[in-house]
């Protein structure tokens, strides 16, 4: 049986787009719950928070407890936790770890990354109620080298599609698809009936993901698809040296901040 809230973004496929941001912990998250579809619980958290090369350093531990304190700050939308490497490697163990995401964070759907390679689990996880999402294209917990856009030759163009009609077949209720090409991310959005939710993949996706900490300034990121909304670094530096100054010139506490 099919979640409401999956239900609905699935509906919104062709009517409206979907909007789905990351977040790591509460505060983020109660501000991005009031403006997003899903929410997701990224394992990008290791490169973000703890300057890991790779996002194969996260393990589950920290992803269960990053999406606890999540949970706390999600009400509406749908939250989504990144199954990290080596956690759905096979059926048995792709499934022990999903139930314990979910009984453990109370969050809706795990992603897992890759296609073909990929869609016993999702078959397996769907059967015992699972909600999956997927990630294709660009998947950085196997990409080996530099990240780059991807559907450029034939051979790749042809692994898209199969990946992505292999997710739906399987039972995915959506994919994330990043960092391919504008006329790929088109077709296999047309092809597919679930959403397809675009990182770096133009437009033409059904929705769109972005790091809120990009979005936010936060993080130096420099990566072609990422558009920062603000410079939260700046505010939070002013704030931070007022506090110094008032702190050293004893103009902070005053009587009212004292007892
Ligand atoms: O780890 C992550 O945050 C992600 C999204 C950016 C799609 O997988």
């Amino acid at each position: 049986m099919m979640n409401n809230k999956i239900k609905k973004i699935i509906k919104k496929k062709n009517k409206s787009k979907i909007v789905c941001l990351t977040a790591y912990s509460k505060n983020i998250a109660e501000i991005v719950d009031n403006h997003a579809d899903i929410v997701l619980v990224g394992d990008s958290l290791g490169s973000v928070l703890y300057n890991y090369n790779t996002t194969r350093k996260v393990n589950l531990k920290m992803m269960l407890e990053h999406t606890k304190s999540v949970r706390m700050g999600v009400k509406k939308s749908l939250l989504v936790i990144d199954m990290p490497y080596n956690t759905y490697r096979n059926k048995s163990e792709a499934l022990k770890n999903s139930k314990l995401a979910i009984k453990e964070t109370k969050c809706d759907a795990v992603k897992v990354e890759g296609g073909v390679r990929v869609r016993h689990i999702v078959r397996h996880l769907v059967k015992n109620k699972i909600p999956v999402m997927g990630h294709i294209g660009i998947t950085p917990q196997t990409i080996k080298g530099k990240f780059k856009s991807v559907g450029k030759t034939e051979k790749e163009r042809k692994k898209l599609f199969k990946d992505a009609k292999a997710l739906e077949d399987s039972g995915a209720f959506g994919i994330v698809l990043e960092c391919t090409y504008s006329d790929i991310s088109k077709k296999i959005s047309k092809l597919l009936k679930i959403p397809t939710i675009g990182i770096g993949a133009s437009v033409h996706c059904d929705g769109q993901v972005l790091v809120t900490d990009d979005i936010l300034g936060l993080t130096d990121a420099k990566i072609k698809f990422v558009k920062k909304y603000v410079n939260i670094k700046k505010i939070i530096n002013l704030a931070v040296s007022k506090f110094k100054s008032e702190v050293k010139s004893k103009k902070y506490p005053t009587k009212k901040y004292s007892y």
